[in-house]
């Protein structure tokens, strides 16, 4: 069978069909694991297991399975899917989004590299490199990736070992032209050793594969928050790096000496719930995520509006080129930010009074579920970055971050409208 013919929402079903990790050829859905350590059957094969383990070069064996840290069948299933999903050559999966970040972070760089960052990203992201890393001597610099001579002459410092974005930021959903970026550190990289090359990493959790595919470009490593779209339901924290087989050794054997990994029940549960239906929960939160956007940007109270699938976006054009289905189709996404116009107090207000009264969007962190959230990211999930760092990249107290969610739309416009109403 050519699982090359088959459409990624297909593959997303069913998977590789039949996986190394498991024999499972008479499941129709994968067994559930729960053995942390695994029977060696004999020394030999126990010592053969311990010297190929993150090896490329046993991919097409069975894998020697030896303890739930270092490799577990729900884990290497759940693998399987999301390299497909993401075209790359290895996945790997991680107990949470920044399992994955500071991992990632910690293996590929030494002391004295630098990494070079986009001014907005994510408030735990933020910290992680402005607050942990500084203290192995890993320093950020942050820039908007944006201004291109601006990258173009910091990519040049020796020192630069890894440039990082979010695909579409958080909370203000900013693009980067990856081509651009791609090119610039292609070019810099024609006069560098291996262990000195430039690495370009993407945080992929807004967009999530069905929206975005960043290897197809050519950058080194995508994340995936997997606690948010792909899981789906609230129930499980996870993350995963997406790259390629080169990169196997130093991040498998990082991921087992700093422990970060999945527990087996949420891969299990990501794989059987998460990854087969996130194109169609995806779809519909899309479709009304278009329709509030609509409503906000029609409506005399609010100051502004950013979703990629308003004609005012900012980044439309690259909107166009890169938010795409695997299908084809644009994928604007779940997420929007807005502004109410008047003060930071009616602001405040606006979403304590849907903290109490809206039945349909509720007052909490995370994104991309299938229930419908709402806050306020310089009070909350980006409270971390300093007032300055909040004030370079417009995260001020008025922005609103919305994740759109599978409710009936009219009762989402409908809480929105109200609470406005009460409170401008
Ligand atoms: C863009 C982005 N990246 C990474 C993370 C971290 O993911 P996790 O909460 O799974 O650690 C988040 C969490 O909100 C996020 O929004």
């Amino acid at each position: 069978m050519d699982l090359k013919k088959i459409s990624a929402r297909t593959k997303a079903l069913h998977g590789p069909f039949q996986s190394q990790a498991w024999d499972f050829r008479h499941h129709l859905i994968p067994p559930m694991t729960a053995s942390t350590t695994f029977r060696l059957e004999s020394l030999e094969r126990g010592a053969r297991g311990f010297s190929n383990f993150a090896s490329p070069q046993s991919a097409n064996e069975e894998p020697i399975l030896i303890y739930d840290r270092l490799d577990e069948p729900n884990s290497l299933m759940l693998e399987e899917q999301l390299a497909s999903l993401h075209k790359g050559e290895l996945a790997l999966v991680f107990g949470s989004g920044m399992g994955a970040i500071s991992t990632l972070f910690l293996a590929m760089t030494q002391k004295n590299q630098k990494i070079l960052s986009h001014r907005t990203l994510y408030g735990c992201t933020y910290s992680l490199l402005k607050n942990w890393l500084p203290r192995l001597n890993i320093e950020t610099e942050f820039l908007d990736f944006n201004d291109e001579l601006s990258l173009q002459m910091k990519i040049k410092k020796t020192s630069t070992r890894i440039l990082y974005f979010e695909s579409i930021s958080n909370p203000l959903l900013e693009m980067i032209d990856f081509e651009k970026v791609v090119s610039l550190v292609k070019i810099e990289n024609q006069n560098r050793s291996d262990e000195n090359k430039i690495l370009i990493v993407v945080d992929n959790t807004f967009a999530t594969p069905w929206g975005l595919r960043p290897l197809e470009f050519g950058v080194d490593f995508v994340i995936e928050s997997l606690t948010k779209n792909i899981s789906g339901f609230g129930t499980e924290m996870g993350g995963a790096i997406i790259t390629t087989k080169k990169y196997e050794t130093p991040l498998k054997v990082a991921r087992k000496d700093f422990g970060a990994i999945m527990t087996s029940h949420s891969a299990w549960h990501i794989l059987v719930y998460g990854i087969s239906t996130q194109a169609l929960r995806f779809e519909k939160q899309q479709e009304n995520a278009q329709a509030i956007a609509q409503f906000l940007y029609t409506h005399d109270q609010v100051e502004s509006v950013i979703y990629p699938g308003l004609e005012n976006y900012q980044f439309h054009n690259l909107y166009k080129k890169y938010l795409k289905t695997p299908e084809g189709k644009l994928a604007p996404g779940t997420m929007i930010a807005f502004k109410l116009k008047g003060t930071e107090a009616q602001t405040a207000n606006f979403i304590n009074d849907l903290a109490k009264n809206s039945y349909a969007i509720t007052l909490a962190v995370s994104l991309g579920l299938t229930k419908t959230l709402i806050e306020l990211p310089g009070f909350m999930t980006h409270s971390a970055l300093s007032e300055e760092d909040k004030k370079s990249c417009a995260i001020d107290s008025k922005v609103i971050r919305l994740s759109v969610g599978l409710e009936n739309v009219h009762d989402l416009i409908k809480d929105l409208d109200e609470a406005i109403s009460r409170n401008f």
